[in-house]
């Protein structure tokens, strides 16, 4: 199948990382090179991009798309080991920092990944396909308590505690489809009808989960902004609320000078800030955009430089 991925917010973020020729660039998610290949394009022969996808489809494509430039470095791994990356390619400092959360297009329009509920497939849902857990354990293994917890924190799903109950009592289940079933049997029929993508929610939960998305997201940001030079930008686009309130708190920690609790008379912490945000409220897709795809309607771009 054709890796196809519609890079989103492009010129924002070209703009937003303004791109120093002989700089070195990190696309921590690099999945079809979509925003990379221009960024390449910006840099001289002195600069570097490195681009890092845990999964191996992507970095198989990366190497065809990006087959005529010199200064790339591909590397597959998670990128919750970005700081032995670095070290291992001995890099001590980044001009720029992308970071372009989820699934790609790829990956949920590709059956066999089986990411989605419009597709009947096994259940997989893994960005890594060499890593052993899979949505297919997820749902067939975990306990009620804690399939409720995963549908309601990550899903937000208001319907979590009776779709983790119909799981439960319909295990095994194989596939995408069955599972879906399953899911629209737990809430009410008006609801199934009147929501759109009455799955969404559940299936976005179970594919945090598999490949815990959340899990080391606020450090290896934290662990990047200090690895930027002055000057450097990071650009981070986030497609739900649980991603976007995590890099907005790193941010925000980041660009602030004193973390003692507030009415502390004279800040005993001594933090400083590191960064400067460009954007106070996130940037989204213009509507042009939102229009022509679909997918870039949830995104929120947030933007810092580095002090
Ligand atoms: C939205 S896509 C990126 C698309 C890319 N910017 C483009 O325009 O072609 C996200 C990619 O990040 C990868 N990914 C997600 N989480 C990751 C992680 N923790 N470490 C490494 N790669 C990750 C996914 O495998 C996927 O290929």
């Amino acid at each position: 199948m054709e890796f196809i991925h519609k890079p989103i917010m492009l010129k924002e973020i070209l703009s937003g990382l303004s791109i120093n020729p002989d700089g070195i660039y990190l696309d921590c998610t690099i999945g079809g090179a979509g925003h990379s290949k221009e960024i390449i394009k910006k840099l001289s022969s002195k600069g570097l991009l490195i681009g890092i996808d845990k999964d191996q489809d992507a970095i198989n494509v990366c190497k065809e798309r990006l087959k005529d430039y010199k200064n790339v470095i591909l590397v597959k791994s998670d990128f919750k080991n970005i700081e032995n990356v670095l070290n291992d390619l001995k890099i001590e400092s980044l001009d720029g920092v992308l970071i372009d959360l989820g699934v790609s297009s790829y990956q949920l329009d590709n059956k066999e990944r089986g990411f989605s509920f419009r597709f009947d497939a096994k259940l997989d849902m893994r960005m890594d396909q060499s890593q052993q857990l899979s949505a297919y354990e997820v749902v067939n293994s975990y306990s009620l308590q804690h399939l409720t917890r995963i549908i309601k924190e990550y899903g937000e799903e208001e319907y979590a505690s009776s779709i983790a109950k119909n799981i439960v009592k319909n295990r095994p289940i194989k596939t995408t489809k069955e599972l879906a079933l399953i899911i629209e049997k737990s809430m009410p029929t008006k609801v199934v009808y009147t929501r759109n993508g009455a799955h969404k929610k559940t299936f976005q939960a179970i594919r945090i989960e598999v490949n815990k998305e959340l899990d080391f997201l606020f450090e290896t940001i934290n662990f990047l902004i200090t690895k930027l030079k002055s000057g450097g930008k990071m650009a981070i686009l986030t497609f739900h609320s649980l991603e976007d309130r995590i890099v907005k708190n790193v941010f925000k920690i980041n660009a602030t000078d004193c973390l003692c609790p507030p009415k502390t008379p004279i800040c005993i912490c001594g933090h400083k800030k590191t960064i400067n945000l460009v954007n106070k409220k996130p940037i989204i897709a213009s509507e042009e955009e939102q229009k022509e795809n679909p997918r870039s309607t949830s995104a929120k771009l947030r933007i810092i430089e580095k002090i």
